[in-house]
């Protein structure tokens, strides 16, 4: 595992690190022990960087957390977020008094007295044009309740709005071979404020591991189920918002390019890692079979320029229309 600096804070983080969503709830039924085992797994791995959220199983996967941090010695550096557990989900809902009780039953559910890194989560946009709400999270830091703070944007607008206020340290995006556009813009723009990216959804809800069918079922619990148009929350957090008929067309595609004794998973997170501006891609995992898998991705060698063309080829003929103008 190869570890990168994380902005401007004193962390080097696994550059594959784990994503907690699916191990809290909203991809079909998932088992604590099995979970616990998978987060063993990425420690054992060398992972030393793990992004969950309040709302994810509603405090189900920070207590995951809480208890490997119990068992393991290892410096691990936990990123929250905060702000979707508002209902409805509104830019005056970010005031003080909503996110210190957020934060607090982060604190409760992670057991600790300070958080390492909080991001909003995925506001409303009107929230990165409100000073006051990154004032608040400026107080949190004094006040010893949260270490460093950043954002989860939906869009590459708002990425770049949010790195305008000098204490965000990370951004984290969806960036992956179908959704490629914050390469094109904010990239180069985080890097020269040296802000951090984290590089979400990049498996493509799955659909880049190279495994899914025409005819594979989803769980009526699992968001690739419920999700599929949008109708919980935004389209782009399920199979990137590129719709199914076209990923798989495109994985097809993609397949012909994986070198032998590579999955399509960790070519998918290789390509990612092609990217100085990325700190971390944060692949979800249910599974230790899967983690073990997709932490391997560090220590494959840089992809080749063929394979590196053909994918932003691809990008360009078969996903651009669905995705670029979008987010
Ligand atoms: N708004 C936000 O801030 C936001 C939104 C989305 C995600 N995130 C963060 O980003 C993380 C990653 O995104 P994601 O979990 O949505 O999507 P993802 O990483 O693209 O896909 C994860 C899913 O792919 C499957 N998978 C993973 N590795 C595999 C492998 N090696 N072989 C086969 N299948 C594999 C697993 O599901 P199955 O086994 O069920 O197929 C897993 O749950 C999340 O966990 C979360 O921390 C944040």
């Amino acid at each position: 595992m190869k570890y990168r600096h994380l902005g401007r804070t004193p962390w080097k983080v696994s550059e594959i690190s784990f994503g907690a969503w699916a191990i809290g709830g909203a991809w079909g039924s998932v088992d604590d022990i099995e979970s616990l085992a998978a987060l063993r797994q990425a420690i054992d791995s060398g992972v030393n960087f793990i992004d969950t959220a309040d709302v994810y199983g509603m405090g189900r996967s920070e207590r995951l957390i809480a208890q490997l941090k119990r068992e393991r010695k290892e410096d691990i550096v936990v990123a929250t977020k905060a702000g979707r557990r508002l209902s409805p989900h509104t830019a005056d809902g970010y005031n003080e008094k909503n996110l210190t009780g957020f934060l607090e039953d982060s604190l409760r559910n992670l057991s600790t007295d300070c958080l390492d890194l909080v991001q909003l989560h995925c506001p409303p946009t009107d929230v990165y044009y409100r000073p006051e709400v990154f004032g608040f999270l400026d107080r949190m830091m004094e006040a010893g309740k949260i270490r460093h703070y950043g954002v989860s944007v939906e869009r590459v607008e708002e990425a770049l709005k949010a790195i305008e206020y000098p204490n965000v340290q990370t951004v984290q995006i969806i960036f992956n071979c179908f959704r490629q556009r914050p390469a094109d813009l904010f990239f180069a723009q985080a890097q020269k404020k040296e802000v951090g990216i984290l590089a979400r959804v990049p498996l493509s809800s799955g659909m880049l591991t190279g495994k899914l069918r025409r005819d594979s079922q989803f769980a009526a619990d699992d968001h690739r189920n419920f999700n599929r148009h949008g109708q919980a929350f935004d389209v782009g957090e399920t199979f990137s918002g590129v719709d199914y008929e076209t990923s798989l067309a495109a994985v097809e595609e993609i397949r012909t390019l994986v070198p032998a004794g590579v999955s399509m998973a960790q070519f998918a997170l290789r390509w990612i890692l092609m990217f100085d501006a990325v700190t971390c891609a944060i692949p979800g995992g249910k599974r230790p079979s899967q983690v073990a898998e997709n932490c391997a991705a560090s220590d494959l060698p840089p992809l080749p320029d063929a394979a590196m063309s053909a994918i932003r080829a691809l990008y360009e003929a078969r996903i651009r229309p669905a995705v670029h103008q979008r987010w």
